[in-house]
């Protein structure tokens, strides 16, 4: 991917300016600063390998140059959305998640809060992060990575879960810069539904495990396990215990797996 080939890729979207790395520390930084500085949304900032990337939970994440994509994408949520911003994580692991079935035809499922897996293993995550001002919020940066090829997947011994590639799932050629024109276009049209009723119901039909017995982290020692239900309209999970009662989990730094 180079910059020439993003700027033909982008050439039907409404990016108002994008930039474009062969290495940065992390795309999720240099957007963070970039809003300060004053980017309008849908500012976009790519990098074929970054030396400090980072997951969600404090994690480090790997990018594999040629064969992954890191993206950060700057928004700026209206007054409603700011009312629901985690519905912003499940947003960005959904639209990755219709690019894959809608593009290459792959199923995939979103591992709550916005995990792409296909046949059980990861292969995008995405990590939000947002700007404030005391109280006032100045943007938020959708960041997302995705294992095209074989050599984006780390080794084994680096994995919280088994993790896949793109490639490894369809006989289509894979064009970075087309995947990500793909991927920014869709986020644009499924971002005008998030408020409405049927944003949660569609993400709840692209769920892993859902209605399955999972275990849930939520950190400092506390392990909840139960029935995911699904997303409340916060996109906060919902977790029915062994002795029949709901319980909500905000995104935060909560790990699930299937039990
Ligand atoms: C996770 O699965 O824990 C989230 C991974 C998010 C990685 C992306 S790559 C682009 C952006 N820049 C970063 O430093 N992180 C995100």
């Amino acid at each position: 991917m180079n910059e020439a080939d993003l700027k033909q890729a982008f050439n039907d979207l409404k990016i108002p300016s994008f930039r474009f790395f062969e290495e940065t520390d992390s795309t999720n930084t240099q957007a963070l600063n970039w809003i300060s500085q004053g980017a309008p949304e849908y500012s976009l900032v790519i990098a074929e390998a970054q030396t400090a990337g980072r997951g969600r939970n404090g994690r480090k994440w790997v990018t594999t140059p040629g064969s992954s994509i890191a993206v950060s994408i700057i928004l700026h949520p209206s007054i409603q959305e700011q009312e629901k911003l985690g519905l912003f994580s499940l947003l960005g692991g959904f639209s990755v998640l219709k690019v894959l079935e809608d593009k290459y035809h792959i199923k995939a499922q979103v591992k709550w809060p916005n995990d792409v897996l296909i046949n059980n293993k990861k292969t995008a995550g995405i990590l939000a992060e947002s700007l404030w001002q005391g109280e006032n919020l100045q943007g938020l940066v959708l960041g997302i990575g995705i294992n095209l090829m074989l050599p984006s997947i780390p080794h084994s011994d680096q994995l919280m879960f088994p993790a896949t590639c793109i490639e490894v799932h369809t006989k289509d050629n894979i064009n970075p810069a087309e995947m990500l024109a793909c991927l920014i276009e869709a986020l644009i049209r499924i971002r005008k539904s998030i408020l409405s009723p049927t944003f949660i119901p569609l993400y709840e039909s692209s769920m892993a495990y859902k209605n399955q017995l999972i275990t849930l982290d939520a950190g400092g020692g506390e392990v909840y396990s139960g029935h995911l239900r699904g997303v409340d309209n916060q996109g906060k999970i919902v977790i029915q215990t062994i002795d029949g009662t709901e319980q909500v989990f905000p995104i935060g730094d909560v790990k699930l797996r299937p039990l």
